[in-house]
């Protein structure tokens, strides 16, 4: 499974979304759009309409990470605004397995994701419902935080979860990744990198993602031949 780039627009210009979005269209594989509403965290964001939009114009997939309270009510909405993966976060969920088989049968991947303090052991039997678990690497709200060196043993028990399983979860990683630390995450286990100052902060933000493409790639095939 080759490593998947999703630069995040909280980083962006918002005032030129479309545009932002096109410096990266060639290099990244996904659009990582953070939902934020003023509850679950403090930040406030963008929500349905604007991503209904991004939806219509962006050559690359929406990757919507829902930092919102009620997801069990609101998460389905951003399935049906065309977000090809919707991200929701199991502290907000009432139902966790239910929304996740809601997002499905909307026709969208279905993510969970866990703020850094939540443990992983605790939802390992939701794994066959979800095709994304994302692990946060700061606390959630948001961009340019220092990364928590403290997630990467949570981040190599899921990996070591999710292969037991046999399942294709993929394992996402957001939160202060950059060159210094994409590495130890790719290391760990983690196959699908956010990455919003590292790339929109770049003077040419779709070599940023070659780069950390590489620097990840390098690290993931390097992790397996260790493992044998
Ligand atoms: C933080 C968001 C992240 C954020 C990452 O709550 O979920 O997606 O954009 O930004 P960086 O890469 O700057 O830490
Ligand atoms: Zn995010």
């Amino acid at each position: 499974m080759p490593v998947q780039i999703s630069p995040s627009i909280l980083s962006a210009d918002f005032s030129d979304l479309a545009g932002e979005i096109a410096r990266v269209s060639a290099a990244a594989d996904w659009v990582h759009v953070d939902v934020m509403d003023n509850h679950f965290v403090p930040n406030l964001t963008i929500g349905l309409p604007v991503v209904e939009r991004l939806a219509e114009v962006s050559p690359l997939p929406l990757d919507c990470h829902l930092m919102i309270t009620d997801v069990d009510r609101w998460a389905p909405g951003y399935a049906e605004a065309g977000a090809a993966s919707v991200t929701f976060h199991v502290e907000a969920a009432e139902a966790p397995e239910a929304v996740a088989r809601n997002l499905r049968a909307l026709g969208a991947r279905a993510g969970m994701a866990l703020k850094p303090a939540t443990p992983v052991d605790d939802y390992a039997d939701l794994l066959p419902g979800l095709d994304m678990l994302l692990l946060m690497t700061v606390e959630p709200g948001f961009g340019g935080q220092r990364f928590l060196d403290t997630v990467l043993p949570k981040i190599r028990r899921a990996r070591e979860l999710v292969s037991a399983s046999g399942l294709d979860v993929w394992l996402q990683v957001d939160g202060g990744l950059s060159a210094e630390t994409i590495e130890r995450c790719a290391d760990a286990g983690a196959d699908v990198f956010v990455a919003g100052s590292a790339v929109y902060g770049a003077d040419d933000p779709s070599a940023a993602v070659q780069a950390l493409r590489a620097q990840a790639s390098r690290a993931t095939a390097q992790s397996w031949w260790c493992r044998g």
